[in-house]
C-alpha cells in the first residue's frame, strides 16, 4: 500500500496513542465510527479559547466578547468552506442527533400551509440502513403528524435497493432522510437518483453525513441536497458540537426548534420575531470552544487533504478486506469488495457472540465496537443480534489491521472455534 500520508507520524499528534493498554499493549484504535480521537491541535484550540478569549459570543461590548465572537464566526466560515456552503447556512448544534431532531421538530411545528408541514397521507422516506439518530426523529414525527414512514431495503450484499425508488418517493413524499454511509456495513449510498426523484416530487432531502463528512470530501452544492447533518466528534473534533446545514431559503422559512436568547430580532411580553438564519437556530450561549475545536479539526483534515483521507481509507479497507477473506470462520457483514464502501468492516465469528469477541480483542489493545451499533432495525433485517465492527481513520495503518487479524485468531483459539 502506497502511503499518502504516514499514520505513524499522524499518531504523534494524538496524545492518547501514548497510553499503555491492558496487558502492556499499544492502543489499536478501531472505533472511529463511534468517535474519533483528537489531535493536540484541537485540544490546544479549545484550551486557547478558554485561556485567552472566553466570553459569551454576540453579547458583550468588551474585548473578550469581541474576540470570542470573531473566533466563533471564523469557525463557522471554516465549516462552511469544508462542505462548500454559504456561511449563513451553517448552524452549530450540540450533535448530529440534535441537528436531525431540530429539523424534525421544526417541520412538526410548521404552519399548515408551510411546505414543511406534514399531515396524514404524507410520506417520510428513510432506509433500513439508518442508525437511530436518523430514524427515531422521523418515526416520531410521523407518529405526531399522521404521516407514513416508509423505507428503502438493502440487497443481499448490504447495498441500498433502489429498485422501488419510483414507488417509495412519490407525490405524497415530503421528506427523504437518508444516510450517506452506513455506520454498520460501510455501504456508501449513491444518492444522485434519490435526490433527483425527490426534487421532482417536491420533497426535501436530508443527508445524514455522520460517517461520510469525516472521511471524504462533501460538496453540498454538487450533491444538490437540501439539508445535511454531521457530528464534530467523529471528525477529530470535540464532543458537544454538530453541524446542521440547510439551504438558506429553507432555513429562513422554517420554524426554530429551540427558542431563547440570541435567536430573536425583537421581543415583547407576548410575542417574538425570529432573527435570520443561522442565528434563529442557535438559541442560548452556544458551545463556543467546541465550535473553535471543530474548526481546528477540519483544518487538520484540510491540511491532509480530504481526497487523501478518502484514498487512505480506501487503501486500508482494501488491505483489511483481503486479510478478512483469508480467514476461516469469519464473515464480513456487508459489501465484500471495495466499491462504494467506507472504512468500516462489520464481521461475525462463527459461534462467538460479538461482545465476547470485543472483550478478547481488548486484551490485545484492539478497541472495536460490538453490538447493534444503534441500528437495531438493520440488525433484525440481517437476522443478527449484533456484529463486531472495526472502523478505520487517518491514524490507522496496516499494522493495526494485522493486530486485529491476530487478535481475531486469539479469540477463535480462546473459544476453540
Ligand atoms: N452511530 C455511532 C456508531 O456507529 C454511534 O458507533
Amino acid at each position: 500500500m502506497k502511503a499518502i500520508f504516514t499514520p505513524a507520524e499522524i499518531r504523534k499528534d494524538f496524545p492518547i496513542f501514548n497510553k499503555v493498554m491492558r496487558g502492556g499493549n499499544r492502543l489499536v484504535y478501531l472505533d472511529s465510527g463511534a468517535t474519533s480521537q483528537k489531535p493536540r491541535q484541537v485540544l490546544d484550540a479549545e484550551r486557547e479559547f478558554y485561556e485567552q478569549h472566553n466570553a459569551a459570543v454576540h453579547r458583550g461590548a468588551h474585548l473578550l466578547a469581541e474576540e470570542a465572537s470573531i473566533a466563533y464566526e471564523g469557525s463557522r466560515k471554516i465549516l462552511a468552506d469544508f462542505i462548500n456552503a454559504d456561511v449563513d447556512e451553517v448552524i452549530f448544534t450540540k450533535s448530529a442527533t440534535e441537528s436531525i431532531n431540530a429539523l424534525a421538530y421544526s417541520f412538526g411545528n410548521s404552519a399548515a400551509n408551510s411546505r414543511f408541514a406534514l399531515k396524514p397521507g404524507d410520506r417520510i422516506v428513510v432506509s433500513i440502513l439508518e442508525h437511530h439518530a436518523n430514524l427515531i426523529p422521523w418515526q416520531q414525527l410521523a407518529k405526531r403528524t399522521g404521516a407514513e414512514l416508509v423505507w428503502f431495503d438493502i440487497d443481499d450484499e448490504g447495498r441500498l435497493d433502489q429498485s422501488n425508488l419510483l414507488d417509495l418517493i412519490n407525490l405524497r413524499t415530503k421528506v427523504v432522510a437518508i444516510t450517506h454511509q452506513s455506520n454498520v456495513l460501510g455501504t456508501i449510498v449513491p444518492i444522485t437518483e434519490i435526490v433527483k426523484r425527490a426534487h421532482e416530487m417536491g420533497a426535501v432531502v436530508v443527508l445524514d453525513a455522520c460517517q461520510s463528512a469525516p472521511h471524504f470530501p462533501i460538496d453540498v452544492q454538487a450533491l444538490d441536497i437540501d439539508f445535511l447533518a454531521f457530528s464534530g466528534h467523529k471528525a477529530l473534533g470535540p464532543t458537544g458540537v454538530g453541524i446542521l446545514w440547510g439551504r438558506l431559503e429553507y432555513l429562513n422559512a422554517m420554524e426554530p426548534f429551540l427558542t431563547g436568547g440570541s435567536m430573536i430580532e425583537t421581543v415583547t411580553m407576548i410575542d417574538a420575531k425570529w432573527a435570520a438564519a443561522p442565528k434563529k437556530f442557535e438559541a442560548g450561549v452556544p458551545n463556543m470552544a467546541q465550535a473553535v475545536g471543530l474548526a481546528a479539526a477540519v483544518t487538520y483534515l484540510n491540511n491532509l487533504g480530504m481526497e487523501n483521507v478518502a484514498q487512505h481509507d480506501r487503501d486500508l479497507t482494501s488491505y483489511a478486506l483481503k486479510k478478512f477473506a483469508e480467514l476461516n470462520g469469519v464473515q464480513v457483514i456487508g459489501p465484500k469488495n471495495n466499491i462504494d464502501r467506507g472504512a468500516v468492516i462489520s464481521f461475525a465469528i462463527d459461534d462467538i457472540h460479538p461482545h465476547d469477541v470485543g472483550q478478547v480483542l481488548d486484551q490485545y489493545g484492539v478497541a472495536v465496537r460490538t453490538g447493534h451499533h444503534c441500528a437495531w432495525p438493520l440488525m433484525k433485517r440481517l437476522g443478527l443480534v449484533g456484529t463486531t465492527r472495526a472502523s478505520f481513520y487517518i491514524y490507522n495503518d496496516e499494522s493495526d489491521v494485522d493486530a486485529l487479524i491476530e487478535a481475531i485468531g486469539h479469540a477463535q483459539k480462546y473459544f476453540k472455534v
